[in-house]
């Protein structure tokens, strides 16, 4: 579990607010900003995209250190190929043109997910972005490729058999720590904040281990339109709540 790292002042109560040291988002509703307007949904995702750039700004602006998007699930595989291949050019341009900034701004970027999945091309411009800001200090962005939270999950069980196969554990060592090492997201705390847009009451296979204790924000917000005063109000919104953690 991790521990909020920073605190912001509520205006309402003029008293510091924890901030989340992790932040996960299930961007949603692209398509449906797009059909209001008459758009064709590639649309909806090219404004989608420029919400990530937002999203970044404002996690530098509140002290945020991890930044995890769901992009791509796994069961994204199952919309029309046109849409599927419109994502991953919007992921190669989004890359290719953003990769500059991201240095600047210190962000480093990973991703989590069947990353062998994604077409060779976007994945060369993936792991050339992640190789190039590998040695930033800043805002870890982590964007969720080709991602479903019970795959990761099956992943780690076969990883960890493996193990146990080849006499490197037993099966009683197996504890909380084995399995959590052995997910994509290993080498991060997990997420304070988990914020859905579009007002949708899911989770969809998005890091089921480790929202177990996040705090969970849904805004009717569609993700285009999510600005930084939206990402604000659900920080304060998470700084208002009381983690207990199952105790008292
Ligand atoms: C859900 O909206 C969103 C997605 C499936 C893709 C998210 C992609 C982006 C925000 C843009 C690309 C991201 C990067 C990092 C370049 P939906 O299509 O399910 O919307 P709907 O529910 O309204 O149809």
């Amino acid at each position: 579990m991790s521990e909020a790292t920073s605190t912001i002042v509520s205006s309402e109560r003029d008293t510091p607010l924890a901030v989340p040291r992790h932040v996960a988002v299930i961007m949603d509703g692209n398509g449906r900003w797009a059909r209001e307007r008459g758009l064709p949904r590639r649309e909806g995702h090219r404004a989608g995209a420029e919400s990530v750039r937002t999203a970044v700004e404002s996690c530098q602006k509140l002290g945020i250190d991890y930044l995890t998007l769901y992009a791509f699930s796994s069961e994204n595989w199952k919309r029309p190929p046109a849409e599927t291949a419109a994502l991953m050019q919007l992921l190669e341009r989004f890359l290719q043109q953003k990769t500059p900034e991201l240095k600047e701004r210190n962000v480093r970027l990973q991703a989590i997910g069947n990353l062998e999945r994604l077409p060779a091309a976007s994945r060369q411009r993936l792991e050339d972005s992640i190789e190039q800001t590998a040695s930033n200090s800043g805002l870890r962005l982590i964007l969720a490729l080709s991602y479903g939270a019970r795959e990761e999950l099956c992943h780690a069980m076969q990883e960890i058999a493996r193990s146990v196969e080849a006499g490197r554990m037993r099966p009683d060592e197996i504890d909380l720590e084995t399995i959590a090492a052995h997910l994509y997201t290993c080498d991060c705390p997990d997420p304070d904040l988990l914020i859905r847009t579009s007002g949708e009451m899911r989770i969809s296979n998005f890091l089921l281990w480790q929202i177990s204790y996040s705090e969970i924000v849904v805004t009717k917000r569609l993700w285009p339109d999510f600005r930084e005063s939206d990402f604000q109000e659900a920080v304060l919104e998470y700084g208002r709540r009381q983690r207990r953690y199952g105790g008292l």
